[in-house]
């Protein structure tokens, strides 16, 4: 099945149909720089994959949350091997990567890439995704990471020309990974859909992502086989639905989780989703989407109906109790409360909550930091 998102052609491909080669002998493409995480040599590429007649240069020398001088060395492979094409096969880090390598080949040499004097690149990039999280493979940001503060990323041509999405791949993760994978793209979904920027197109996107990902979670966590194809198209409709939107208050409040605790990223957004949703819902009064309160609150049953739940609060709640059951736990104890939450409350970009539908200030961050590492408050109907 093919799918037109943009300007970028997304492929479901099952394990036997290979694609990839297809579109690289259209393309007349002679020197690939292959960006793949260590991971992906488990699975052996070659097997994968088949490059004949195609110069290969692998770069996979990067760290999991990558660095500007990470890329500065792509970008030197990529230029010195005169590569005319970029694949990735990988995570979302993987994927963003590869994205940066294409954009900063772009500037001169004395240029920085927070100069954003970007310029458009004809080098076709091929994302084949391994993981169903981010949706990167369709998405026009990546995240970059220099002196231990994260950077987002956006231009136009960072949207991959082709996606293949080859289900099988997803078998390759350990359950850990798969959880905290498949909850950042479900998280992202519900997000998109009730961001600020939602627009009809998005809102089809989430709605496909929260369905497809809520009905066969508990199997693809389980190792069953037979739902790999649902989940990938779900996390793939997850990242075109943030494509659209950008994520809201739990993406904006996760990173300090991940950078603080070293709690992975997926795992850290699934703890602050529900306190966000269920601090929302108790105040809906200070809605700020300009759309208003009752399409916010007609949203929020919306995706509560999706899960199944008959309240947004009772949604939220599920939510919880179904990420306590995957082993979403709460970082260590901790020993003074209100410290340790001024101090999360005070690493948060307010400016980038503004995408959320409801106003959420450094009081209401500390609120819901307070419930997040506080088991108590659960379930607080
Ligand atoms: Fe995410």
């Amino acid at each position: 099945m093919n799918v037109t998102h943009y300007n970028q052609q997304i492929v479901f491909r099952s394990p036997k149909e290979d694609l990839l080669d297809d579109i690289l002998s259209i393309l007349k493409v002679q020197s690939i720089l292959l960006v793949c995480d260590k991971v992906f040599d488990l699975i052996g590429t070659k097997e994968t994959f088949d490059f004949s007649g195609i110069s290969v240069s692998v770069f996979d020398d990067f760290s999991p949350n990558p660095q500007y001088g990470d890329i500065l060395k792509g970008v030197k492979l990529f230029t010195d091997n005169k590569c005319d094409c970029i694949v990735a096969v990988g995570g979302g880090s993987t994927i963003d990567v590869a994205k940066c390598i294409k954009l900063f080949s772009t500037l001169n040499p004395d240029e920085h890439f927070s100069s954003k004097k970007y310029r458009n690149s004809s080098t076709p990039l091929i994302a084949v995704p391994t993981t169903a999280g981010t949706g990167s493979e369709s998405t026009h940001f990546a995240v970059v990471y220099r002196d231990g503060v994260k950077h987002s990323v956006g231009y136009k041509s960072l949207l991959p020309d082709f996606a293949i999405i080859k289900p099988a791949l997803l078998n390759t993760l350990p359950v850990y990974q798969k959880r905290c994978t498949v909850l950042d793209a479900l998280c992202q979904a519900i997000e998109s859909w009730w961001s600020v920027n939602s627009t009809e197109e998005s809102r089809i996107y989430s709605r496909a992502a929260v369905d497809l990902i809520w009905k066969h979670i508990d199997r693809y966590c389980e190792g069953f086989s037979d739902v790999l194809e649902n989940i990938a198209m779900g996390a793939n409709c997850s990242g075109r639905a943030i494509n659209i939107t950008f994520t809201t208050a739990p993406h904006a409040m996760s990173y300090i989780l991940t950078s603080r605790y070293g709690i992975p990223h997926g795992h850290a957004v699934a703890l602050c989703l529900p306190a966000v949703w269920r601090f929302m819902c108790r105040n809906l009064n200070y809605t700020v989407d300009k759309r208003g309160e009752s399409f916010v609150a007609d949203i929020f049953s919306r995706i509560a109906s999706a899960l199944g739940a008959q309240s947004p609060i009772e949604a939220a709640n599920m939510l919880e109790r179904q990420f306590d059951r995957l082993g979403i736990t709460c970082p260590p104890a901790i020993c003074n409360l209100q410290d340790e939450v001024r101090l999360l409350s005070q690493s948060v970009n307010i400016t980038r909550l503004s995408n959320s539908p409801v106003l959420l200030g450094q009081r209401s961050v500390e609120t819901i930091y307070t419930e997040v590492l506080c088991s108590n408050s659960k379930y607080d109907d």
